[in-house]
């Protein structure tokens, strides 16, 4: 019983293990992100970041191509631009216009459980943060 028991152990204990490089961790946040974009954000930038959602023939604004964001910065992928857009840090024009709150407060509005503070702040940054981590998964080759 015992010997099949410490058999298992190495087992559980990988599964227990965080994820081991880095890029691990950037699959898992990026799919967590996707989860919240296919919520949020798909009905504007569309399925695959190209800005061709069903909510956007009826947009004044055409919602940016997510999917350019590297290509458009020579190159390098954006993080931090991406993120202070998402987050309401820099005015992105279409979200304004549309009334939209910026995301991180809805993000915070929704988990309201939390009081205001660090604990709240640090979800809704790392929820934007696998958004962001998603959205560079879109950039075209
Ligand atoms: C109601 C439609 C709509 C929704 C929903 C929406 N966006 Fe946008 N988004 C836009 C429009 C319109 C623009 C502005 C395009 C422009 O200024 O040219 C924009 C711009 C952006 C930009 C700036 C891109 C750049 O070129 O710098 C980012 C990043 C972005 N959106 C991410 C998101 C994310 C992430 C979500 C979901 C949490 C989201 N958006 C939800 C309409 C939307």
């Amino acid at each position: 019983m015992r010997a099949r028991f410490l058999f298992l152990l190495p087992g559980l204990a990988s599964a227990l293990t965080l994820p081991a490089t880095a890029q691990e961790l950037d699959r898992l946040q990026a799919h967590f992100g996707a989860v919240t974009y296919a919520f949020y954000c798909e009905a504007c930038h569309g399925e695959t970041g190209k800005g061709d959602g069903p909510a956007a023939a009826s947009l004044t604004v055409k919602p940016a191509d997510l999917t350019t964001l590297a290509a458009r910065n020579g190159g390098t992928f954006p993080a931090e631009r991406v993120a202070a857009a998402i987050d309401g840090r820099v005015e992105v024009v279409g979200h304004v216009d549309l009334a939209m709150p910026p995301w991180a407060q809805l993000f915070a509005h929704e988990l309201d459980e939390f009081p205001p503070g660090t604990i709240l702040d640090a979800l809704v940054e790392r929820r934007i943060a696998h958004l962001v981590a998603y959205i560079a998964t879109l950039q075209a080759d």
